[in-house]
């Protein structure tokens, strides 16, 4: 099977160069100018950018959370990602307590087997970490699963204590893993949220006022100060706030192995979607909670300045009418997430790019390079030269499209709303190749349900 993508702008975390490119079975063999070659399928992209496809590094797909489970499953939420241009991603294998952690990869294998889309690989996460269990970690990386997720959130439920925190980073550490951590202080919250419910406080906007940035920035301190100690990189999932950023840039100021991402909920959406009349705040019930308008160019800024590397979603939809419901009384019992896997890569490119935020290279190392280097897929994933996976997104840098769940192009995602109902973007989504196979054309899905392989990712490697 060969590819010939001609007359394309092609732009990666570094390059802008007009070329064609062509690719052989999953790889790309040539780029050039101008190449007169024989190719199965020819591809026009005369007046789009040719740009390494998606990576997302935080998904949560058919996971049980608050007692529902999120509603896209492999084979939707991969499918939904590929329509918006995304061609990886990595989602979370959750250990149930007192269990192998072995055990819990193998369940997420077979939730994903054979189902996906595209490309993907499992961080896991932590829910307890005995002495006599460390040595499954070192298994896990030799399987390709290099990174972890610990909370200290949600305490109860996913929280994990300060010594289980320091115990597993000691150890990813020594395994030349990456930690990445739900940074808030999930004790404290969860006593202000007892004295909202305490006081008949039940609407859906006391989520956010129950959890305090300062409880998120407290809880980026702590993790990076363990991390510091137990000598592990670590990296700070779906930073939402100003106090927050302000911990990671001290750190790194300080020479301290700390990333951390953003998602584009913190970045376009603000506190008063909480005030929506009804129950309308619920669909914004994610966690963090959104802030304060202005944290949002704050954020930014970050972007710009390399504190924050990486744009993810932490897609973990749930419907409005069947499971958000489940609040409706006590906002403490809303399942918490949001969806965004499908909407990432126009979003972002249109209110950093179009915008003048960012520019159109940085664009590319946020949404898809900075988290192959960060996980483990560089330089197979996350940009475009010659041997690299043909993992290619043709975009189209002027069509405009309005976000909807109405809207045939911009909505494939298993859930009744979306996040950025209503917003215009420029910037959109034509063509997806996942390992050199056309998987979506115009808004159609053209792949078979199971063309997505496990990705075996590496350890660590300093990037
Ligand atoms: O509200 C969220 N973010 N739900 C998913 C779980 C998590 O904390 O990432
Ligand atoms: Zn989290
Ligand atoms: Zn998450």
């Amino acid at each position: 099977m060969s590819v010939l993508i001609k007359n394309g702008r092609i732009v990666t975390a570094v390059d802008d160069y007009h070329a064609d490119i062509y690719i052989e079975n999953e790889t790309i063999t040539v780029i050039g100018e101008k190449l007169e070659m024989d190719a199965d399928t020819v591809l026009d992209a005369s007046g789009k950018l040719v740009i390494p496809g998606g990576i997302d590094p935080h998904t949560h797909l058919d996971m049980p959370f608050g007692g529902a489970v999120s509603a896209d499953d492999f084979e939707t939420g991969t499918r939904a990602a590929a329509h918006g241009g995304t061609t990886t991603l990595v989602d979370f294998a959750i250990q149930t307590k007192g269990h192998s952690t072995i055990e819990a990869l193998d369940t997420w294998h077979a939730k994903a087997e054979g189902k996906t889309a595209i490309d993907y690989g499992f961080h896991m996460i932590i829910t307890d970490m005995e002495d006599t269990r460390l040595h499954e970690m070192r298994q896990l990386a030799d399987d390709g699963v290099t990174s972890y997720k610990l909370f200290m959130a949600y305490p109860g439920v996913l929280y994990v204590d300060d010594g289980t925190i320091y115990r597993t980073m000691r150890k990813a550490g020594e395994d030349g893993t990456v930690i990445c951590m739900h940074a808030e202080n999930g004790i404290v919250i969860d006593e202000i949220v007892k004295e909202a419910l305490a006081k008949g406080n039940t609407a859906p906007k006391y989520h956010s006022l129950t959890r305090p940035t300062r409880m998120e920035a407290e809880g980026v301190h702590r993790a990076i100060s363990i991390a510091e100690v137990a000598g592990v990189p670590v990296y700070i999932v779906h930073l939402s706030s100003s106090d927050a950023l302000e911990q990671v840039v001290l750190a790194r100021d300080r020479g301290v192995h700390v990333f951390a991402e953003t998602c584009p909920q913190y970045l376009f959406l603000d506190y008063s979607y909480y005030e929506k009349k009804g129950f309308e705040g619920a669909k914004y019930v994610m966690t963090p909670a959104l802030r304060e308008k202005w944290n949002q160019e704050e954020l930014w800024r970050g972007l710009k300045m390399g504190d924050l590397q990486t744009i993810a979603t932490d897609h973990c939809p749930f419907c409005f009418k069947e499971q958000k419901v489940l609040g409706k009384d006590d906002f403490s019992k809303i399942p918490n997430g949001a969806p965004g896997v499908e909407n990432r890569m126009s979003m972002v490119y249109n209110g950093g790019v179009v915008a003048g935020r960012i520019s159109i290279n940085k664009f590319v190392e946020l949404t898809s390079t900075a988290a192959a280097k960060t996980f483990g897929m560089f330089p197979k994933k996350g940009t475009i030269a010659i041997g690299t996976d043909a993992d290619i997104v043709i975009f189209d840098p002027n069509r405009k499209e309005t976000i909807s769940v109405n809207n045939a192009c911009t909505h494939h995602m298993n859930v009744d709303y979306n996040t950025y109902e209503g917003f215009e973007v420029t910037g959109f989504t034509e063509t997806v190749l996942s390992r050199g196979k056309v998987v979506i054309e115009n808004c159609e899905y053209k792949g078979t349900k199971g063309d997505g392989k496990f990705i075996k990712r590496s350890t660590y490697s300093g990037h």
